[in-house]
This record gives structure tokens, C-alpha cells and sequence, in this order.
């Protein structure tokens, strides 16, 4: 009896101590709102005109979210804000875990005070003015599971720190003027499953810790200066949906290894300098749907079979790769020799034989008449005499016809998937 009426006064004591601390947190939180708040442009319909001095940032602020009294989310997204971060008051909204001020008008640099916010769970700051670089400052952001900062007007490079943010697992940097490699420390961050780094000015090689991120669903990395070779490493991507390279500087072979990236749907390395043959073993990746390698110095057979029966001549775009063969770019290649025989001989063979090709397919859709087909055909039989090749080509007349309907629907899904990257 005696301990409970000596307890029960210093609970109330630690109570009202906690209420006080919470509501004095929170009257400084407003406060400091409120001024980052009047250092803003935004239209007199924004919801910003809902954050005053007389209301409860927790219950009335549109786009304010508490919990346990404290302000854990800051949604300003799309509301024609124009600003800076720079009066943000990054020391005082130390509880936040969501802040999404994309699509508005905020410029200036982000302050290196942004590594106070080391409860941050989702990041967003795309579709804004932001220049200058990525602080290293970031490194303390552990929590952090979603980084976009995607069409803004970043520079310098990518900082290794980025590394420390072990939890992340999207990543979004495209669309700003990044340079500099991509670091190796990106290998640290294993629970990575979007990685979207297009449109920037990265230079380097891909780095073999790219293997490293056996989570990763899609990558992006088009449409930047990337040089040297596809490390072999990308193989362990064994959960990959989506591989973009294209339009860099990439050289050397195409990976025997891509073969192990099973669940691949989309690859596309066109628009570089890959040199060699088309891995054979590609034929394997059974869930490929989209695939383009056109562009590059390409030579040897294209593998047949399975997928790639399904593939255009755009997958392969023949002019960019003038050393490849066999459908649908050229008549059919054996890997076996039967047609290939004495290389050079046999290249000149394919050249005449394409060049063939290519008028017949001219007649065919100039006219587009049977007259013409049975003139080819009668011209072909005459011209080879080999029978074998009538039926060749009716395959691949047919081949053309299936094919062409598979295309329309992949564009419309490659078309889908082009306006959800970030
Ligand atoms: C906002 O400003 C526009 C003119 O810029 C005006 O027509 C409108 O009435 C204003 N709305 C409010 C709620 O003040
Ligand atoms: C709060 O103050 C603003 C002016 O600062 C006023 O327009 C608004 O009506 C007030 N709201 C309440 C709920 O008293
Ligand atoms: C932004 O808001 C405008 C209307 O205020 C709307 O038309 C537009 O679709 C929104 N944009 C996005 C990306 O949500
Ligand atoms: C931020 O808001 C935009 C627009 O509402 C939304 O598309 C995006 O997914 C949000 N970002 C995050 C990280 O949730
Ligand atoms: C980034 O751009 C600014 C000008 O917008 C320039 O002053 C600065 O030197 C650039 N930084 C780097 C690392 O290129
Ligand atoms: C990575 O993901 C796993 C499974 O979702 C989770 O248990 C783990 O905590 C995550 N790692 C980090 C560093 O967030
Ligand atoms: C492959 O890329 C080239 C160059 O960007 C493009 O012209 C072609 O249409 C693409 N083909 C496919 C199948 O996506
Ligand atoms: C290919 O033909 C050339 C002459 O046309 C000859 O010198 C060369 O040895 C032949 N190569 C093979 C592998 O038969």
C-alpha cells in the first residue's frame, strides 16, 4: 500500500512530463513548418493555405500526417509548389518517414542537413528543378527503402555512399545530368529490386558487383556513356524481368551467362558497340519476349528456335549489324557448315543471297499481289534449283504474318512498361 501511493503520483508525474514533451515537439514542429512554409510560392488553392498557426498540423494540414503526435508524413505532391528545401527543417521533423514533394517546382540544392533524417522510409523528389549533386550526407538515411530523384537536374556522380543504405530496395536516378561511374558499392545494397539510372551521363563500365543484386526485378541503365563489357556476373541476376543497356558505348561479347537469367523478359542492348555472335544458348531464356540488339557490330548466326522464331527483323535491325545472319535478317545460317563452308566464300554467298532477299520482299510489298509471289517463287526455283528453298520461303512468308500479330501486342505492353519507369 505504501509503494502505491508513492508510485502513483511519479507516474503521473512521468505522464504529464510526456504530454508536455509531445505537445512542445509538436508546437515546434508547426512552427517550423510554417516558416519553411512562408519561404514557399504556391497558388491560394494549394494545400499549403491549410497549414496555420491556429489549427493542429496533425488533424487540419492537408498533406501533414502524425503518429504518436509527431509528424511522420509530408505528402506535397503535384501542388505547383515553388521553393527551395533550404528553411526545410530537417532538424526538427526527425520522426519523418515519408516525404514526397514530387511534380512541383523546388529548386537549389538538397541541404546536407537531409542526413538528419535518419527515420526516413520513402524518399521522392522527382519532377522537380533540384540541381547541384547527391550529398554523401545520405549515407545516414539507413531506413531508407525508396529513393526517387528522377527528373531533376542533378550533377556530379553518384556518391559511394550510397552503399550504407542497405535497405533500399528502389532506387530511381534517371533523367538528370549524373556523371562519373556508377559506384561499386551499389553491390552492397542486396535487397535492390528496382534499379533505374537511364538518361544520365554515367561513364565506365557496368560493375561486375552489378551481380551482387540477386533481387533485382528491373534495370535500367540505357541512355547514358557506359564503355567496357557486360560483366559475366550479370548471370547471378537470376531474378531479372527487365535488362535495358541500350544506347551507350558498350563493347565486347554478349554474355554466354545472360543464359542464366531465366526469368528475363526484356532485354535490350541495342544501340552499342557488342561485337561477336549471338550466345546460342540465349535460345533457353523461355519467358523473352522483348528482345533488341540491333545497332551494335554483331556477327554469326542468329540462334533459332523457341523465342527467337518469334523475333522481327527490328530485334536485329540488320543494317546496324552488318555481320549477322540467318533469320529473320538473311535466309537461314547453319552453325553446322553446311552453308557457311569457307568463310569468306561463303559471307560473299549470304551477302548475294540477302541482297536477294531484301528485293524479293520489295516486290512483294510494292505489289503485294500473287502474280508476284509466283513470279519469285518460279524465279527462285529457276535461279537455285533447289526445291528445299520454295519451301523456305513459304515458312518464312508465313513466319512474318505470325509474327508481325506477336508484335503489335508486345509493343502495346512494351509501351506500358516505358511510361511506368519512373
Ligand atoms: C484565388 O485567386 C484567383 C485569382 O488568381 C481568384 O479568382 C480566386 O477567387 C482566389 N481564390 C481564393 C479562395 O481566394
Ligand atoms: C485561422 O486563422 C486564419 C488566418 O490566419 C483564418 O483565415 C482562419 O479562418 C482561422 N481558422 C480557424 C479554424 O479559426
Ligand atoms: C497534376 O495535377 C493536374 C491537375 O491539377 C492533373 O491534371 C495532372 O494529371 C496531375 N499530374 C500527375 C502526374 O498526377
Ligand atoms: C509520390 O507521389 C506520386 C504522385 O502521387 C506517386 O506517383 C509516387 O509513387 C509517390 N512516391 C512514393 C515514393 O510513394
Ligand atoms: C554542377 O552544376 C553547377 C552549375 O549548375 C556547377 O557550378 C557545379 O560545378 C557542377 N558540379 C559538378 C560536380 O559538376
Ligand atoms: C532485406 O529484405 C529482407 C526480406 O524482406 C528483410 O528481412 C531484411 O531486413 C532486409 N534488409 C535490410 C537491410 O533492410
Ligand atoms: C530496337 O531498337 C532500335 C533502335 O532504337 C529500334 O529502331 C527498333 O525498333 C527496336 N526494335 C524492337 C523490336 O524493339
Ligand atoms: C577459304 O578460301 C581461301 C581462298 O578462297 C583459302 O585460301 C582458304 O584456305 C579457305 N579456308 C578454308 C577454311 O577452307
Amino acid at each position: 500500500m505504501m509503494m502505491a501511493t508513492k508510485i502513483f503520483p511519479l507516474l503521473h508525474f512521468f505522464t504529464l512530463l510526456y504530454f508536455f514533451t509531445i505537445t512542445f515537439a509538436s508546437i515546434e514542429e508547426a512552427t517550423s513548418l510554417l516558416k519553411w512554409k512562408s519561404s514557399l510560392h504556391y497558388k491560394n488553392d494549394s494545400l499549403l493555405t491549410s497549414w496555420t498557426q491556429n489549427s493542429s498540423e496533425c488533424r487540419d494540414w492537408n498533406g501533414v500526417k502524425c503518429s504518436n503526435g509527431r509528424v511522420n508524413s509530408l505528402d506535397i505532391t503535384n501542388a505547383s509548389v515553388i521553393g527551395t528545401l533550404y528553411d526545410f527543417p530537417f532538424s526538427t521533423l526527425i520522426f519523418l518517414e515519408y516525404v514526397n514533394l514530387s511534380i512541383n517546382h523546388f529548386s537549389g540544392i538538397i541541404p546536407l542537413e537531409i542526413g538528419k533524417l535518419t527515420n526516413l522510409v520513402r524518399l521522392d523528389l522527382s519532377n522537380n528543378y533540384i540541381s547541384g549533386t547527391i550529398p554523401p550526407q545520405i549515407d545516414s538515411l539507413a531506413k531508407l527503402e525508396t529513393f526517387h530523384i528522377s527528373k531533376n537536374q542533378l550533377n556530379g556522380s553518384i556518391p559511394r555512399e550510397i552503399g550504407y543504405l542497405r535497405s533500399l530496395t528502389r532506387l530511381a536516378l534517371n533523367n538528370n545530368f549524373l556523371e562519373g561511374s556508377i559506384p561499386t558499392s551499389l553491390g552492397n545494397l542486396n535487397n535492390l529490386t528496382y534499379l533505374c539510372l537511364y538518361g544520365n551521363r554515367l561513364s565506365g563500365s557496368i560493375p561486375v558487383e552489378i551481380g551482387k543484386l540477386v533481387n533485382l526485378i528491373e534495370t535500367y541503365l540505357d541512355s547514358n556513356q557506359l564503355a567496357g563489357h557486360i560483366p559475366p556476373e550479370i548471370g547471378n541476376l537470376i531474378n531479372v524481368r527487365v535488362f535495358s543497356a541500350f544506347s551507350n558505348g558498350i563493347s565486347g561479347p554478349i554474355p554466354v551467362e545472360i543464359a542464366k537469367m531465366q526469368t528475363l523478359e526484356e532485354l535490350d542492348l541495342s544501340v552499342n558497340s557488342l561485337e561477336g555472335e549471338i550466345p546460342e544458348q540465349l535460345v533457353s531464356l523461355s519467358n523473352l519476349e522483348i528482345l533488341n540488339l540491333s545497332y551494335n557490330l554483331l556477327t554469326g548466326c542468329i540462334p533459332q528456335g523457341r523465342q527467337f522464331d518469334t523475333f522481327e527483323e527490328s530485334s536485329y535491325a540488320f543494317q546496324g549489324n552488318i555481320g549477322l545472319r540467318g533469320l529473320p535478317v538473311t535466309r537461314r545460317c547453319h552453325n553446322n557448315g553446311v552453308e557457311e563452308g569457307n568463310d569468306t566464300s561463303s559471307l560473299l554467298d549470304q551477302e548475294i543471297n540477302s541482297q536477294f532477299l531484301i528485293e524479293w520482299k520489295a516486290i512483294l510489298l510494292g505489289y503485294g499481289c500473287g502474280l508476284c509471289i509466283g513470279f519469285s517463287i518460279g524465279y527462285f526455283m529457276i535461279s537455285t534449283g533447289k526445291p528445299k528453298w520454295l519451301s523456305r520461303f513459304i515458312e518464312e512468308y508465313e513466319h512474318t504474318i505470325t509474327t508481325r500479330r506477336r508484335k503489335k501486342q508486345r509493343d502495346q505492353r512494351d509501351n506500358k512498361r516505358r511510361n511506368n519507369r519512373f
